[in-house]
C-alpha cells in the first residue's frame, strides 16, 4: 500500500504471476492493479483488483478501516483486471453504495451472478459526489478503453483518477518520482497495444481534462504521476492524434532462412551510416509484438520485409500488419522488401493489406530479392535508403 496524500492511499496489488496480460501482452516486469481509498467524512474506494488478488485487496481495506465499512465504491471500468473483486466486496460490505453509470451496472450483472441487492448510486456524466472535503466529478470516457469507462476528478486533492488512461505495464518502485523517460516505454506498449484504436475518444477525454486544475494522475495501472504532468498529457495528445513522436525507421521483417533478415540488417546499416536518427529492427516472428506495434506507431517510417509464403506473406507479418491496421495505423512513410525464390509477391500483398491506412506515403524504391541478396538487390536497398534519407532531409527531419 502506498500513501498518495495524507488521505489518499493506493490499496491496489502487484501481479508478478500473470504470463500474458489480456491473454496476449508480455509483462516481464509484472503489472499493478491500482485501487484507491480516500479518507474523509465518508470513506470512498475507487475500483477493485483482479479476482486472483481479492483477499489481499480486502485485507488492505480492513487494515485501514478495521471494522468500519466504506461508504462508497466507485467503479470506473468493468474490465476484469479491475472489476474482478467487486462481487467479493459486495458480499463483505453489503451496505456500501456502489457508484457508477448504467453501462457499468449492466456489465456487472453480465460478469457476476449477484443474488444480493446492490446498493446502487447511478451517476451521469458531469455529476458530482461530495464525501466531505473531497468532491468527485465523474467524466465519462467511452472507449478509453471500453464503452462504460468513466474517470473521476477530485477537486480537493486536484487528482484525476484516470482509469486506463496514462496506465503502464510494469511495477515501479513505490517512492520513485516518475518522469516521462521512466514511464514512456511501458506506457507506449500499454497505449498502442490496448487503446490506440480509440484515438478520437482519447482526444475527447483530453479535452474534458484540459480545464482541470491538476496535480496528480492516478491510473489503474502503474505509478502515480505527480510531476511534469503536461509532458505526459502532451505524449497522450501526440499518440492519440496519430502524430509521429520520433523521426526514425522501424524495419519489421519476417525471414525463413536468414536471407530476408540479412536484407533488413543491410538496410539498417546503410541508414545508420547515412545519419538516420534512429533505426530499429524487429523480427516479427520472435519479438515482443507489443513493442514492435508501439514502435511502428511512434516512429515516422516503417519498412516491411517479408518472405513470400503460400503465394502470400509470412503468417507472422500478416498478423503484425493486421495488428497495426486494426489500430488505425496511419501517417507513415512506408517501404517494402520482398523475397521469393520463384514467384515473389509479398510486396503486392503487404501493400494491399496497408492500402486503407490514411495519410501514407509509399517509398518508390521497392526491393525484390530472389532467394538471397546480390549486387543488384544491394543496389536497390541503397536506393531505398537514399530515398528515405532524401524524404527526411526535405521534411527537414535531419
Ligand atoms: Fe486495465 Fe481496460 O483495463
Amino acid at each position: 500500500m502506498k500513501k498518495i496524500k495524507e488521505d489518499i492511499i493506493n490499496i491496489g496489488v502487484y501481479d508478478y504471476e500473470v504470463d500474458l496480460f489480456e491473454g496476449q501482452y508480455l509483462v516481464p516486469n509484472g503489472i499493478s492493479y491500482n485501487s484507491y481509498l480516500v479518507v474523509d467524512e465518508q470513506i470512498t474506494i475507487l475500483d477493485s483488483v483482479d479476482n486472483r488478488f481479492a483477499q489481499e485487496w480486502l485485507s488492505n481495506i480492513e487494515k485501514i478501516l478495521q471494522d468500519k465499512s466504506p461508504d462508497y465504491l466507485i467503479i470506473q471500468h468493468m474490465e476484469p483486471d479491475h472489476s474482478g473483486s467487486i462481487h467479493d466486496f459486495i458480499q463483505k460490505y453489503p451496505s456500501t453504495k456502489v457508484v457508477s453509470n448504467t453501462k457499468v451496472f449492466t456489465m456487472m450483472n453480465q460478469f457476476f451472478d449477484i443474488k444480493e441487492p446492490i446498493n446502487q448510486l447511478i451517476v451521469r456524466d458531469g455529476e458530482t459526489l461530495h464525501t466531505g472535503k473531497h468532491i468527485f466529478t465523474f467524466l465519462f470516457a467511452p472507449m478509453v478503453h471500453w464503452p462504460e469507462v468513466m474517470v473521476t476528478y477530485d477537486s480537493h486533492s486536484k487528482t484525476l483518477f484516470s482509469a486506463d488512461a496514462f496506465g503502464t505495464f510494469g511495477i515501479y518502485p513505490e517512492d520513485a518520482v516518475i518522469q516521462v523517460a521512466d514511464w514512456v516505454q511501458e506506457a507506449a506498449r500499454y497505449y498502442f497495444g490496448i487503446v490506440a484504436k480509440y484515438g478520437l475518444q482519447v482526444q475527447a477525454l483530453l479535452k474534458k481534462v484540459a480545464p482541470l486544475d491538476l496535480e496528480i494522475i492516478c491510473s489503474i495501472h502503474g505509478p502515480t504521476l505527480t510531476h511534469s504532468l503536461t509532458d505526459f498529457i502532451h505524449l497522450y495528445d501526440t499518440w492519440s492524434t496519430y502524430t509521429n513522436e520520433k523521426e526514425g525507421v522501424v524495419i519489421a521483417y519476417a525471414s525463413a532462412y536468414g536471407h530476408t533478415e540479412k536484407a533488413a540488417n543491410f538496410l539498417a546499416t546503410i541508414l545508420q551510416e547515412k545519419g538516420c536518427p534512429s533505426v530499429i529492427l524487429h523480427d516479427v516472428a520472435r519479438c515482443d509484438s507489443s513493442l514492435a506495434i508501439a514502435n511502428a506507431f511512434r516512429y515516422s517510417t516503417v519498412v516491411f520485409a517479408s518472405i513470400t509464403y503460400n503465394m502470400s506473406i509470412s503468417p507472422f507479418m500478416n498478423t503484425f500488419i493486421h495488428s497495426l491496421v486494426e489500430r488505425n495505423f496511419q501517417n507513415k512513410l512506408i517501404g517494402l522488401i520482398e523475397n521469393g525464390s520463384w514467384a515473389p509477391c509479398a510486396n503486392k500483398i503487404m501493400k494491399y493489406l496497408l492500402e486503407n491506412s490514411k495519410k501514407t506515403t509509399w517509398l518508390q524504391n521497392q526491393v525484390c530479392i530472389h532467394s538471397a541478396l546480390n549486387g543488384m538487390t544491394k543496389k536497390t536497398i541503397h536506393q531505398l535508403a537514399d530515398e528515405i534519407i532524401d524524404k527526411m532531409t526535405k521534411n527537414q527531419l535531419l
